[in-house]
């Protein structure tokens, strides 16, 4: 015996105790489960193993009726007035065919056990044609009813209704609640085979029947659905039965009418149900078909239904995965696009393998396009907005038409939703700074610097003056030049500062200009301009002749700004002090001499002292003398330290503002 059945069995027992121990006025019983009751069924009613009082099965056009054994009293004698009783009960009305349930399930109080002249269908076992509205039937009923009935004048095919002698129900409302303690109203749907509960009760006193509905879960509304002023003292007699009727349609399926658990109250308040205690409803529809149907073919249907689901699945994944942002305007740089999947397959899923680095714009991965086996880098750069992004991809596209030596090639370009990727030609030797910073490394000895400082100097100079618009790079330093397999040195990430400016990244991601290489007017302004990227040039060659960043915050005080450095050496006499230590004396000390004087010269915070990078190449090449110029004071330049960080702050205050940007092809020079 199970645990259940022993339960269901001890609180039948109790009950029936309970009801023969008190006043025959004060009767009460409660049932959590039927298995062990003693109701008197008739038409389809049955109790099932499990202890469901199912008053129908799925027989169309039939009705069944259960009711409690025995008579209770429903007042003191034939003349006085009816006692108030309250009863609870859970129920569940299952149609054969998914919303199509007939005809309802009621809760009766009769003058007999049987109701013996009801008829099934519309009229739910209660009363037959010639009976309906008499007032000598003495049937009170509170009716669930799942179909639309004229003939009753029924509001809906799914309300609930008080039936005083007759169908035509004195009040009726829509199926639904009133949440407990909430002022909102949810419709439920009586033949949709869940669970619900219901509550009637009846004050003796001020003659009221309220019948509140609710689904099994929810505690009991404060509000009920019915609330009807009705003095029940002439409906009942002295003795009553109570009990449940149900009838099924005629039309199409069946419907099964349960109710799992039941307690009845007179004089008090029915004990509510324990739901974990209920028995379970029946697996519904277990028509007894061929197994085939039963478990064959759905099998198979779930297995095709999931092979379809993952075919689907996996194409949309893969449709996601490989989605690029296409429009309209970008059709005229189609040779310069690179499709999304060939990157993937590149660089091989975006490994971690293949990180070669991350810049103050993205993550920049080595791949192999499978087209024509040929290395790249490939830039990720994240950007939030549309805005700017066709001013941008149309620079990009035209800077990708650069073609000089001593720049890194950009390939193409590819565009994701919020990423753009950005194909370059592999520098196999990697960006400089790696070597001037992150030993063990070879060391670069003094004439393979002079070959990458006359690099980059050529470089600059292509795009500010030789090609067909002036570019600016705004963005020279160390980390910016890659060497190629013959250690020359190539410019790379010219213009991408541009995106910045055009709105498309997000402000945190990189300030135009990197601290250290910004010239003070651009600082002030926020103008990048030629004379600006020779300042940054300046900085440049004196890091890649000193060795080290142009701020270092932990170096001694009077070394933490380079230029100042330098500057502050060569006044003292001694300029070759700042020299790499990694050269040791092995270089050669005029062009030493030359190259630090034209760095000190580039990055003159007096704009108009700076050399063109005509100029520079001039200088350089030894073909110009280098203008006399006088070591500046700390205090003429007035750019200390704590300038810059100020200055810094102010530029990226002038970054977002875009009256203040200008773009970087200037049209027409
Ligand atoms: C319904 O119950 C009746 C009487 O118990 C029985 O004869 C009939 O076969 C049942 N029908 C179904 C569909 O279970
Ligand atoms: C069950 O109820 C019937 C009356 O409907 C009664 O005759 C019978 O004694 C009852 N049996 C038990 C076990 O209560
Ligand atoms: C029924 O009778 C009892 C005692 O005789 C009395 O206490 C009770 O109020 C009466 N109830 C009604 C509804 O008349
Ligand atoms: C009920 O009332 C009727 C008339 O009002 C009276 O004749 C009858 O005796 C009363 N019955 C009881 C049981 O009080
Ligand atoms: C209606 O019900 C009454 C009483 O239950 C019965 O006498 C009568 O024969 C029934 N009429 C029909 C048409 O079933
Ligand atoms: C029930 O309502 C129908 C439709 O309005 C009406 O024809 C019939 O007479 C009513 N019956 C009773 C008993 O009120
Ligand atoms: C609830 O049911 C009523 C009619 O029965 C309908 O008018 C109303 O729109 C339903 N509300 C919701 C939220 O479905």
């Amino acid at each position: 015996m199970s645990f259940k059945l022993v339960t269901t069995v001890l609180a039948s027992f109790v009950v029936h105790i309970a009801a023969s121990a008190s006043s025959p006025n004060d009767v009460g019983f409660i049932y959590q489960g039927f298995r062990s009751s003693n109701l008197s069924l008739d038409g389809l009613a049955e109790v099932t193993k499990s202890g469901l009082l199912q008053v129908t099965n799925f027989t169309k056009s039939q009705m069944g009726h259960a009711f409690y054994p025995n008579p209770i009293n429903f007042k003191n004698n034939s003349n006085s007035s009816a006692f108030s009783f309250s009863t609870h009960f859970v129920f569940a009305i299952v149609p054969e065919v998914s919303g199509r349930s007939g005809h309802g399930l009621a809760f009766v109080i009769a003058p007999t056990r049987g109701l013996p002249g009801g008829l099934a269908t519309i009229f739910l076992g209660l009363l037959n044609i010639s009976t309906n509205g008499n007032a000598d039937n003495h049937v009170f009923a509170v009716e669930l009813d799942t179909v639309q009935n004229e003939e009753f004048n029924d509001i809906n095919d799914n309300h609930v209704g008080i039936d005083i002698n007759s169908l035509n129900s004195t009040v009726s409302k829509p199926a639904g609640y009133h949440e407990h303690e909430k002022n909102s109203f949810d419709n439920l749907t009586l033949g949709s085979s869940q669970l619900m509960q219901l509550w009637v009760e009846y004050d003796g006193v001020d003659k009221r029947i309220d019948v509140t509905l609710a689904p099994s879960k929810a505690v009991k509304p404060n509000t009920p659905l019915l609330s009807l002023s009705y003095d029940l003292s002439s409906l009942v007699q002295q003795t009553m039965y109570v009990g449940f009727s149900a009838s099924t349609g005629i039309l199409a399926a069946g419907t099964a009418h349960f109710v799992l658990g039941w307690s009845f109250k007179m004089n008090g308040i029915a004990q509510a149900l324990d739901l974990s205690r209920l028995p379970n409803l029946p697996r519904l529809h277990s028509k007894k078909v061929s197994k085939f149907f039963t478990l064959g073919l759905p099998q198979i249907c779930i297995f095709l239904l999931l092979i379809v689901i993952f075919g689907v699945a996996y194409y949309l994944r893969r449709k996601r995965k490989f989605a690029e942002v296409l429009e309209d305007w970008e059709l005229a740089y189609g040779p310069h696009r690179i499709k999304y999947k060939d990157l993937y397959i590149a660089t091989k899923g975006f490994r971690e393998k293949e990180l070669l680095g991350e810049g103050g714009f993205g993550q920049v991965y080595k791949g192999v396009l499978p087209a024509n086996n040929m290395e790249v880098a490939v830039k990720k750069v994240s950007h939030q907005t549309r805005q700017g992004m066709r001013e941008f991809i149309a620079e990009i596209v035209s800077i990708g038409r650069l073609r000089h030596r001593n720049l890194v090639p950009l390939l193409g370009y590819c565009r994701r939703k919020g990423e753009l990727l950005l194909v370059y030609e592999f520098m196999s030797s990697g960006s400089l700074d790696s070597y001037l910073y992150n030993q063990p490394k070879s060391t670069l000895n003094w004439s393979q610097r002079l070959r990458i400082i006359k690099g980059v100097a050529s470089g600059l100079f292509y795009l500010h003056e030789e090609w067909e618009q002036m570019v600016i790079h705004r963005d020279v330093k160390a980390s910016n030049v890659l060497l190629d397999s013959e250690l020359n040195g190539r410019l790379g990430d010219f213009g991408l500062a541009r995106l910045y400016d055009h709105g498309s990244l997000p402000r945190t991601t990189h300030v135009v200009g990197t601290i250290g290489y910004l010239a003070p007017e651009q600082s002030r302004t926020g103008k990048a301009t030629t004379s600006t990227d020779v300042y940054a040039f300046g900085a440049f060659l004196l890091e890649v002749i000193c060795g080290r960043r142009p701020i270092d915050p932990e170096a001694p005080a009077e070394k933490v700004v380079l230029v100042d450095w330098v500057d502050s050496c060569w006044r003292a006499g001694d300029i070759f002090q700042v020299v790499d230590q990694n050269l040791s004396t092995l270089y050669v000390e005029e062009e030493a001499e030359l190259v630090l004087k034209l760095g000190l010269l580039c990055s003159h915070s007096e704009p108009r002292t700076r050399p063109s990078m005509r100029q520079v190449l001039l200088y350089l090449e030894r073909s110009a003398a280098l203008p006399e110029f006088s070591p500046r004071g700390i205090s003429a330049t007035g750019f200390g330290f704590d300038d810059i960080t100020m200055s810094l702050s102010f530029s990226e205050e002038k970054g977002r503002s875009p009256s203040l940007t200008e773009s970087v092809l200037s049209c027409g020079r």
